[in-house]
């Protein structure tokens, strides 16, 4: 019979579990005193808390320890503190959460313990804090600045992200336009994004579908700093003549978008988004030349004190104007509120309402949303 193995396996578990909660207790009491994980108020630094509850399952150099790991099934998301490709994309509060509740806190292994009883709020501080000095290199832009995906204002932090947004007109002829956007990082501060939009219409009480022009391009951090809360980035890229322009699914001109993005995220978790940039169609008899300026302005709310379930309520400005003579801005305002659905957070979806607010003939009112997945994060079935 194979019941065996799980049984084995559990026995191990237990055994190497038991070993590890004893090293732990005895690291601190150096003696055969109290064997049993207790309080560690001597403890100061995230230096001294490592080495005394940390270090027996994820090393000295912070890459976990060959021999305790062998003896768990080593689960494929065990960290390598000193990989900052990992680590960076992850929240000190996230890190806070599995150190304080445990791994399946957030999806993760058993075999990570919980040290809320443990240890205090401000020595889990420490010890997060000591954890961020494997990476070596401080280049890499922390997670804290990958700020709530607004509806139209597009972020300044390089994702690893596939989004589904949908905008439904709510007033005015009946249509519905999606986008499937994929997001990918490459090296230390890029990524490359694809954009492709699905439009359905009505027109004369027959849908037409089809898809939109699509979007190539490369956005680039130019500066980050956890310190000062901010980030800012350039894009450049291709919008491809991908659509029907008949239907009205698209502009018929390749066009050159080139941006800039500037995000802030205050001490008190309120943060602000700002995009700047142009369309620059090649052939301007086609489309023409236009610039948009898109503002986000939100408020981060997280339940737990600060660990668990992420909302995020915002509003948004967004504001295009073709150069030409006369031309108006058209103006629009979103109300909207971002939520993070998964308790590993990857995943996330939001809801709003676009009103136009100037130029209001011809445009209608539209309830959007969109369903986004962080995949670098886990599998959508992880993570739960
Ligand atoms: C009994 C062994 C063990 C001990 C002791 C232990 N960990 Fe872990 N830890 C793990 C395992 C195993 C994982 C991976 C869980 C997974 O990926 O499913 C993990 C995951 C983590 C993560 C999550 C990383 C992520 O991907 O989000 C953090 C942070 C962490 N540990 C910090 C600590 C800190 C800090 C301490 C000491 C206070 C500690 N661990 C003590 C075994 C341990």
């Amino acid at each position: 019979m194979d019941m065996a193995r799980p049984l084995l396996r559990f026995a191990r578990w237990m055994a190497t579990a038991t070993a590890t909660a004893l090293l732990v207790a005895l690291n601190v009491n150096g003696g055969f005193g109290q064997a049993r994980v207790s309080s560690f108020p001597q403890l100061k630094t995230g230096d001294q808390i490592y080495h005394a509850a940390c270090v027996s399952c994820h090393g000295e150099d912070g890459r976990g320890m060959p021999t305790l790991i062998s003896a768990f099934r080593k689960p494929s998301s065990f960290p390598d503190f000193t990989r900052c490709d990992q680590t960076t994309a992850e929240l000190d509060s996230a890190y806070k959460g599995v150190i304080t509740h445990g791994g399946p806190y957030q999806g993760f292994s058993q075999i990570m313990p919980a040290f809320g009883e443990a240890l205090t709020s401000g020595q889990v501080d420490e010890v997060v804090h000591y954890l961020r000095h494997f990476c070596r290199n401080p280049h890499w832009p922390r997670a804290e600045l990958n700020l709530p995906l607004a509806f139209v204002t597009e972020k300044a932090y390089p994702e690893d992200e596939e989004v589904i947004m949908s905008a439904v007109n709510a007033r005015g002829t009946p249509g519905v336009t999606s986008q499937v956007i994929h997001e990918q990082r490459f090296g230390v501060k890029n990524q490359i994004e694809v954009d492709v939009p699905f439009d359905f219409q009505d027109e004369n009480h027959t849908w037409y579908g089809g898809v939109g022009d699509a979007t190539l391009g490369i956005k680039r951090v130019m500066f980050s700093s956890l310190h000062t809360g901010s980030i800012m980035s350039l894009f450049g890229g291709v919008i491809v003549p991908s659509g029907n322009k008949f239907r009205g699914f698209g502009s018929g001109a390749t066009t050159f978008e080139t941006f800039a993005a500037y995000d802030q995220l205050f001490k008190t978790q309120t943060f602000f988004e700002t995009q700047f940039g142009a369309d620059l169609p090649r052939h301007t008899n086609l489309a023409p030349q236009s610039l948009f300026f898109n503002t986000a302005i939100g408020q981060n709310i997280a339940a737990d004190h600060g660990l668990g379930r992420l909302w995020s309520p915002m509003v948004e400005f967004v504001s295009t104007r073709d150069l030409a003579n006369g031309a108006k801005m058209d103006w629009d305002v979103i109300p909207q509120m971002e939520v993070s659905i998964s308790p590993r957070q990857h995943i996330r979806g939001a809801l709003g309402v676009r009103f136009p607010a100037t130029n209001t003939v011809g445009r209608p009112v539209q309830l959007m949303m969109y369903l986004l997945w962080d995949w670098q994060d886990g599998g959508l079935t992880k993570g739960w």
